[in-house]
Parts: structure tokens; C-alpha cells; sequence
């Protein structure tokens, strides 16, 4: 089992640190090695996703991955920035089925900016597409306008689109990930505006048809993104496109408390996996040892749960979390009175020593 280490920028070098630290004392037969990506890569080699980097991920049966990013990369021309490292990772891999489960650890129902009672036992499962939609659909770019409301001025495009194969492989995953769970499948759409989601609700009804034992639920995503703060817990798993997923997965993590505590995996149909947390690079406190590592710790269960077949390592992890919560141990920002503050490093030693 070989794992590719890809830390990145900001605070990514940081909390893959302290991932890393758990997986070493875990004591199992796999093989690590570590590359540079994003801006990092960039300032070394030129291109956020040098060629022996991807070649390594390729290699690889699961990727444990950091963050990208950095103001000071926005000025470059498109294909050089950061973001399309990842967006490169999870195309060339074929990364379709992203997966963010938004879990509020009762030691932290205090932390979100919302009422305990809202929150308290959260446990709902995002199943974001990431391999198409208006991310990666073409043609996109600039021109000048020949319609419109301005003919004649300068414009900016990008095309929504979405394949019936494409909607019907994310919809089997969702499916069959809720028949684990309460059974329930809501699907996120903008049918009464969109072609592309008037097809993907179309396309998720009719494999629903072979999940007779899942209830499926259509909803319009601005008013999901309402019922998301009004009545998280009505939701179990939640399945929709690229662009919605993004936008839903970040505000589903204040649900839990900080974005810091989001881990996620991107899945291939090889079960190849990629395992990040779902925060970004936050180059505003980086190198300052303030970033919370749990993340990214609990990515890593991930990835030997999904990609590595460790279960029972899996849940020593996703445990030994839990228990520093309730030793009252906390990085900033899920920091409240009456807990102990701690630094990224000592977070990860904690686990460490919470592992048995
Ligand atoms: C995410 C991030 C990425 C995305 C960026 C960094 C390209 O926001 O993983 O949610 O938009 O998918
Ligand atoms: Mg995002």
C-alpha cells in the first residue's frame, strides 16, 4: 500500500504533519512518500502540479493532501494558480464522488455560531460530484459579445453541463451510502431555472427507481441552503453538483462548529481516493502553529477506511478525536471558556497519546 503525502501551501504543511504523525504510530505495513503541490510547487518547479507529482498520485492508492493557495498567486495566469492542482488531481484521477460528512462532536455544540438544539447530534453526509458541472465544462473563456443585453462589449463565459452517466454514477453512490444510513436521499437541484438540473433531477429519480428501499427528496438549493441552517438535522445525505456542493459543504461545516473539524474524501470508481480536509491553505495563520489539525487527522481515517481497508485503525482515529475533545483540548477556533487552548503540534501529540 503506497500513500502520497501532498502537503502544499499555508497551513497545510502544518496539519499533514500531524496526520502523518498519527498514521506512523499506527503500526501498519504502508509505504509514504511526499511531493510538493500548488504554490509550493509552483516556486520549485514552475507548475502547481509538476508531472512527477501527479505521476506519484497516480501511483499511489490513496493521497493524503493539504491545502493550496495564496494571495500572492492571484495575479498568475490561470493554469499556474495553486487551485488547479487540485482541480488537475481530481480530474486526471477521475475523483467523481467527494464526500463531506458534517458531524458535530457534542463537545463542540457551543462552538457554532448556531443554537445547541439545532446542532446538537448532527450527523448528515454531503455527496458532492467533482468531476464536472460549470468547474470543468466547456467551451469557457472570453470574447466580445455578438448578443446579449450588450453586443459589442467585452464578455466572460463558462458552460454547465452534465452527461446522464455522470448523474447516474453520483446518484448510486448516494444511494447506496444512505441504505447504511437512515435511508434518506435528498437531492439538491435549481430545476426550476436550469436545464442541466432539470436533467440531473430527471436522471436521480430514475435511478432511484432500483433504490425502492431509499426515500429521495428534491430540493431547490437556495432553499436548501435555507433549511441548512434552519433545520440541519432534517437532512441525512445530501447529493448534488459540483458548484452547489462547494458552496453547500462550506456552510454545512459551521453546522459542526468550525471548518476546522470538516475531513473529506474523493473517491474514483477504483476506490483510489484522495483525503483532504475541507477548509482551505488559510495563509493568514499560517506558520503559526494555531491551525487546527483535526481536519485533516480525521481525513486520514478516512483514507483507511475508504482506499486502505483499515477499518478498526479507522475508527482508533476517528475515537482517539473524541477523546481529546473530551479532555477539553482545543486549537482557536473551536476554542470557548472553560476549555484549554493548545497549538497544532500538541493537538497531534494528544491524538497520538489518545490512540492507546
Ligand atoms: C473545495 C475548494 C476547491 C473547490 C478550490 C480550492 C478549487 O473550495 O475543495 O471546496 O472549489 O472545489
Ligand atoms: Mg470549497
Amino acid at each position: 500500500m503506497k500513500i502520497a503525502v501532498l502537503p502544499g501551501d499555508g497551513i497545510g504543511t502544518e496539519i499533514v504533519a500531524e496526520a502523518v504523525k498519527v498514521l506512523e504510530v499506527l503500526d501498519l505495513q504502508f509505504e509514504m512518500e511526499s511531493a510538493l503541490v500548488g504554490g509550493a510547487a509552483f516556486d520549485a518547479h514552475g507548475h502547481p502540479l509538476p508531472d512527477a507529482t501527479l505521476q506519484l498520485a497516480k501511483d499511489a492508492d490513496a493521497i493524503l493532501f493539504g491545502a493550496v493557495g495564496d494571495w500572492k498567486y492571484d495575479t498568475l495566469d490561470r493554469p499556474l494558480r495553486p487551485e488547479q492542482a487540485i482541480l488537475g488531481l481530481r480530474k486526471n484521477l477521475g475523483l467523481f464522488a467527494n464526500f463531506r460528512p458534517a458531524i458535530c462532536y457534542e463537545q463542540l455544540v457551543g462552538s457554532s455560531s448556531l443554537k445547541p438544539e439545532l446542532i446538537a447530534g448532527l450527523d448528515i453526509l454531503i455527496i458532492r460530484e467533482l468531476t464536472g458541472d460549470i468547474y470543468f465544462g466547456q467551451p469557457r473563456g472570453r470574447r466580445m459579445a455578438t448578443d446579449g443585453h450588450f453586443p459589442g462589449a467585452e464578455e466572460a463565459f463558462d458552460t454547465m453541463r452534465y452527461s446522464r452517466p455522470e448523474i447516474e454514477r453520483i446518484a448510486h453512490v448516494a444511494f447506496q451510502a444512505a441504505r447504511k444510513r437512515s435511508k434518506k436521499v435528498t437531492s439538491v437541484d435549481k430545476a426550476n431555472v436550469l436545464e442541466t438540473f432539470q436533467f440531473w433531477k430527471d436522471v436521480v429519480t430514475e435511478v432511484h427507481a432500483q433504490y425502492p428501499d431509499v426515500e429521495l427528496q428534491h430540493m431547490y438549493v437556495d432553499n436548501a441552503a435555507m433549511q441548512l441552517v434552519k433545520a440541519p438535522k432534517a437532512f441525512d445525505v445530501i447529493v448534488t453538483g459540483n458548484m452547489f456542493g462547494d458552496i453547500l459543504s462550506d456552510e454545512a461545516s459551521m453546522l459542526t462548529g468550525s471548518i476546522g473539524m470538516l475531513p473529506s474524501a474523493s473517491l474514483n470508481s477504483k476506490n483510489q481516493g484522495l483525503y483532504e480536509p475541507s477548509h482551505g491553505s488559510a495563509p493568514d495563520i499560517a506558520g503559526k502553529g494555531v491551525a487546527n489539525p483535526l481536519a485533516t487527522i480525521l481525513s486520514a481515517a478516512m483514507m483507511l477506511r475508504f482506499s486502505l481497508n483499515q477499518e478498526e485503525a479507522a475508527q482508533r482515529i476517528e475515537a482517539a478525536v473524541q477523546k481529546v475533545l473530551a479532555q477539553g483540548l482545543r486549537t482557536p477556533d473551536i476554542y470557548s471558556a472553560g476549555t484549554t487552548k493548545v497549538g497544532t503540534s500538541e493537538m497531534g501529540d494528544a491524538v497520538v497519546r489518545a490512540l492507546g
